[in-house]
This record gives C-alpha cells, structure tokens and sequence, in this order.
C-alpha cells in the first residue's frame, strides 16, 4: 500500500449509506496510506501544500467489485447463449476451460483477460481458474502485475464432469490445491490471495467436499462456489444428496461455511428458508449475477429479500454466463432484473434503485476485501475517475445524476480516465 498523502479533486459520488448517494460537486478525496480521510468541499488547512491530482469537471466515484467472475471462459463470452446452465457447461464450458491444461493457451487467453479487467470499472475481482494448477498460477501472476486486488481459485472437481476436464479422485484434487497453495505462499504476492473453489456439489464428490472444508478451517482460507441457480442444477443435487434438505446444507454440512475465512456462493435465485437461514448464520456473500440468469434463463434473485434480511450481497459479471466484464452493465441489469421479479414474481419486493445498485457493486461486494468501495474516512480507496462528457445531454444534472445515467450509457461516450486501487494508481 502507498503511504502517499494526496487528494483527488472532482466531482466526488459515493454511497453514503445502502439507499442513498452522496455527492461533493469540486470536492477534494483526501487519500493517506491508501485510505480516505474523508471528502471536503474545501482542503482542509493541516492538508495545505499536498499533491492535489485535478479532475476538475470529471466524476470520481468508489471502484466496483466483481464478485463472481470465471477468467477462463472469457474467451467465449457472448457465444453460446442459447442454453441452460447444464447443457452450457457441457457444450461450451468444459471443453474451453479444457484448453487451459495448455500452458501456451493460458498464457495468451489469460493475458488479454487480464489486460481487459484492467480497464474495465473493476478494482476488486472473485475469479474462478480452471482445475489446472500451473495455469492458475499463471493467472495469479498476471493479475498480480495488473495492481487489482484479486481472490483466485483453483478449480476442484471431480465427479460428474467428463473426462478431459475431470481430476483422479478426492486425494488427487486435495493434493494438487495444497500444492497450489503452498506455490502461492512462496510467491509472496501483494495483491492476489488464493481462495477455495469447488465448482459445485454435483462434480465434487463427499470426499472431496469434506476436506475442502478441513482445509478451509486449518488454514483460514476463504471459499466461493455456485447455490441454487438453476432450477434443474437443484433437483441434481437433491439426487445426489438425498439426505439433504436444502442444497446450501451440501456446503454447510461438510464445513465449507465454517472458519475464518469468508464464503462467496454465486446466485441464490431459489434459496429456501432453511437455506437463506445457513447463509444468515454463515454470514455467506451472496455474489448476484444478474445478466447470466437473463443469459442462461436461471432465473431472478430475491435481492430485495436479502437486503431486508441482513444477507451480505455482492455483485458479479459471471463471465461467460454473463457477457461483458462491466459492472455499470451488471449494476443497471440488477436494476432491471429486480423490476422484473417485482412485476412478474413477488409484488411484496420492492424493486432495486440505481443507488442500491450502486452500493452493492461497490460496498456490498467491497466488504468481502475488508473496508472497500466506499469513500468514507477509514475506507481503502478504490477509485474511478470518469469522463461523461461524451454522453451528451442538454439537461444540467448534479453529479449523483450523472452517475445514475453513466450506469446505463457508459458505452456510448463515457471513458474511464483513471484507475486506483488502495490509492495507488494502476490505470
Ligand atoms: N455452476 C457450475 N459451474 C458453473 C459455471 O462455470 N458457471 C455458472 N454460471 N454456473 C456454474
Ligand atoms: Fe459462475
């Protein structure tokens, strides 16, 4: 982290709280070691004489965190959407994700996914990898080059997957990720923490869930997987787990929601009570991916629900399920999805705002990171500098306004100008 002192000056909008958003026209973003000390219509005086960056006219908002992201499927995004989840991952995933055992391969896909996140609205990313442990760790090292905060996994799985892209056994895919763990360690890096991945309960075999879950606890390592996204997916897993009442339990029963280490389960579009009620006494994040549910005909997440329950709620791109890496994209498809379950679902949810919205892509998912995504003092500060002179309008919008339109029309003339994550600058 940079022990720089400085301030960026701007049109500075962040989430003061869940529904609102906060706004300092020409304000100053105070940032020492990394850290916010507050935004202020003036500079204070113990702050006089500091670097001060001026983006006098640009918007400066809180970086995104994309919660649920799978780098090795960014090769095929927006092919394939004509499918469900299962046949999906059997017609497009598996055999890509395959490819990646390929050291050549990986090092080129995986660089312009790395290069593309860069310049994308993220900061922060939860990345799947593939089952391959060098090609992970590839992954890791470009990521780390990039200055993004990232948790990567390696992929475990090994049932019910074919078999070029299928590990031995349970030992096999224990012993290869405690390798992969230890590889990371020594490689000591600054911005990429490995993080446990099972890639769901139907190609991880009891075994293997149960010492994932060992694992988890003896050494304080986080975990991410999928629950309850697809409506055929769940009757899967109830086949295989007849003794479960819930998928969540598949996860909570073999320890894998247990330890110090956060858990990330991606969707929750079907979670019944008993399983929002493990979520709760987890304090799971649940990584909502809005545009692949549209894509994969999933379904829509109660979201409304889980911010009234107190459930942690972070917000992901599910790249390839999803098609694009951004998350002004994801956010202003959040906003749709929850007016479409509203009309069409549950009219007792009130739909989603932009500023809901907003504060799940950046506090939500940022707190999976520790005190991310907003610009209140004590945060870390990520931040996007942007210009939304491009998307014209005769209308003379506050700033909290233009970052509501620059969600929606960020493609037709919006530019991000600068990037930093942890107050250092990486765009
Ligand atoms: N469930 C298991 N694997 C996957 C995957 O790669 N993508 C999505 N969306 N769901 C999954
Ligand atoms: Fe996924």
């Amino acid at each position: 982290m940079s022990e720089k002192t400085f301030a960026i000056h701007g049109d500075i909008v962040w989430s003061r709280d869940r529904a609102n958003l906060q706004w300092a026209k020409d304000g100053y973003l105070v940032v020492v070691g990394g850290v916010s000390k507050g935004v202020f219509q003036e500079l204070p005086a113990e702050y006089e004489g500091i670097e001060v960056i001026d983006h006098a006219g640009k918007l400066v908002i809180p970086g995104m965190t994309d919660i649920h992201v799978h780098a090795p499927q960014y090769g095929f995004r927006g092919l394939g959407m004509d499918l469900e989840l299962l046949e999906w991952l059997n017609t497009h995933t598996f055999p890509e994700e395959s490819k990646y055992a390929n050291l050549e391969y990986a090092d080129k896909a995986y660089g312009i996914f790395a290069g593309d996140l860069l310049h994308s609205p993220t900061t922060r990313a939860v990345v799947f990898g593939t089952m391959h442990v060098e090609p992970t760790e590839l992954l890791m090292d470009k990521l780390e080059s990039t200055g993004l905060k990232t948790y990567v996994g390696k992929v475990n799985m090994d049932r019910n997957s074919p078999d070029y892209l299928c590990e031995k056994d349970a030992a096999t895919s224990l012993a290869d990720t405690v390798r992969w763990l230890d590889d990371v360690e020594a490689k000591g890096y600054g911005n990429t923490r490995p993080i446990l991945t099972p890639r769901f309960t139907p190609t991880c075999s009891d075994e293997l869930m149960g010492g994932l879950g060992k694992l988890k606890q003896e050494r304080g390592l986080p975990l991410q997987s999928h629950l309850s996204e697809n409506l055929s997916e769940i009757d899967w897993v109830h086949g295989l787990c007849p003794w479960s009442s819930c998928y969540g339990q598949t996860y909570e029963h073999f320890g894998e929601m247990d330890g110090e280490g956060k858990v990330v389960m991606a969707h929750c579009n079907y979670s019944t009570d008993e399983e929002v009620a493990i979520l709760k006494r987890h304090n799971v994040f649940v990584a909502t991916c809005p545009q692949s549910n549209m894509q994969l005909s999933s379904g829509i997440a109660p979201i409304r629900r889980y911010l009234v329950e107190g459930v942690h709620v972070g917000l992901g791109t599910d790249v390839a399920g999803g098609a694009t890496l951004s998350m002004f994209r994801a956010v202003a498809d959040l906003v749709g999805c929850s007016k479409l379950r509203w009309r069409l679902v549950d009219q007792n949810l009130k739909p989603l705002s932009t500023a809901e919205a907003l504060y799940i892509a950046t506090v939500g998912g940022g707190s999976f990171f520790g005190k991310v995504g907003s610009f209140e003092r004590g945060f870390e500060v990520d931040a996007l500098v942007l210009d939304d002179s491009g998307i014209r309008t005769p209308l003379d919008c506050d700033p909290a306004e233009r970052v509501e339109r620059y969600m929606y029309l960020a493609e037709e003339g919006g530019r991000i100008v600068e990037k930093y994550v942890a107050g250092v600058r990486v765009l």
